[in-house]
């Protein structure tokens, strides 16, 4: 088993190795929505950039083609941003949402 941390929500879960990161937030009701994304998002497609996340611990995959295409604006200001609907969960990580 793997650990997610959630900063802001302060809160710590335990995950399979390949879990999405998305999916293990909702299953476990912490919110990484921000405002009316909570129920206007594209539900994991890498559609909407609403999921955005910063890993501030832990290895990740680099972003992949979604990421890159839908995060390209914001990267100039924030080069840390991740997708959390993008992101498979292979280690122990410290995650922080609405970002
Ligand atoms: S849920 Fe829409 S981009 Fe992740």
């Amino acid at each position: 088993m793997l650990t997610l941390h959630f900063e802001k929500q302060n809160r710590t879960i335990e995950v399979e190795p390949g879990t999405n990161l998305r999916e293990a937030a909702i299953a476990n009701k912490i919110g990484i929505y921000q405002h009316i994304f909570k129920i206007l998002n594209c539900r994991g497609r890498g559609l909407c950039s609403s999921c955005r996340v910063e890993i501030t611990s832990g290895n990740v995959a680099p972003r992949n083609e979604v990421e890159e295409n839908n995060l390209k604006k914001a990267l100039t200001k924030n080069p840390n941003l991740r997708l959390a609907c993008q992101i498979k969960v292979e280690d122990n990580l410290v995650v922080r949402s609405h970002v």
